[in-house]
């Protein structure tokens, strides 16, 4: 009952505070969300925003995708920086295109499977794209997790407390706007250095905030 009078506080905040990025404009189609997410795990929201917008101008669908020279994607993906991500995105659009009809599968398994999807992309495009209670974990909301929680082993050994943490947040109702309130919470909010505190939707739950010490967490590993 907390959990969700809280999830329902921090998406209240969502509404009022979230951020405006261009991926989260109009009906959530599924290439948008994964081009966003692949562009994203490589950098900043502003950094992603241009080539995701010229992306979009040349290739719209993923079956435009699927059909482009290799050479013009490498070529736009110049910038973002490796070309690997962009090698795999190409194959994965082609894979979309051969096995699904130009359709991503909607399930978490079957995103798996597909080139250059890990657990985190997987995740994401079941949620953002397909509003599936998927546990999406970044490293964003691994640091408010770890605050939540005041999670103490130092991460990458931490990471299933991580997870079993933020599945408890993971329901049904606006399953795609939750790991992205969470994201926008952990840039604006609660941020690796100097959290605003005061300003959580979330406060009156976190172990950190209470104990005095957010900065402490993610807890690092003693060098
Ligand atoms: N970082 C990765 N995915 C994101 C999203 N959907 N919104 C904001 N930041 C992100």
């Amino acid at each position: 009952a907390l959990v969700s009078r809280l999830r329902a506080d921090l998406l209240a905040w969502y509404d009022g505070h979230g951020r405006d990025l261009p991926w989260r404009k109009g009906a959530r189609d599924p290439y948008r969300v994964w081009l966003s997410e692949v562009m994203l795990q490589q950098t900043t929201t502003a950094h992603a925003a241009p080539y995701y917008a010229r992306f979009l101008e040349l290739w719209p669908t993923v079956a435009d995708l699927a059909a482009a020279d290799d050479g013009a994607v490498m070529a736009q993906w110049a910038g973002l920086g490796y070309y690997a991500r962009a090698r795999r995105l190409l194959e994965c659009a082609r894979a979309v295109v051969r096995d699904h009809g130009g359709r991503f599968p909607d399930r978490e398994d079957a995103l798996l499977k597909l080139p250059g999807f890990g657990p985190y992309t997987a995740a994401a495009v079941a949620a953002i794209a397909f509003d599936h209670p998927a546990n999406v974990v970044d490293g964003n909301i691994e640091r408010v997790m770890t605050r939540l929680y005041a999670i103490a082993t130092p991460l990458p050994a931490g990471r299933s407390e991580v997870r079993q943490a933020s599945a408890q947040w993971v329901m049904a109702q606006r399953a795609g706007d939750w790991p992205q309130a969470l994201m926008d919470l952990a840039n604006q909010v609660c941020r690796p250095k100097s959290p605003l505190c005061l300003l959580c939707p979330l406060n009156a739950a976190c172990v950190a905030f209470r104990a005095g010490d957010p900065d402490r967490y993610p807890a690092k590993l003693a060098k």
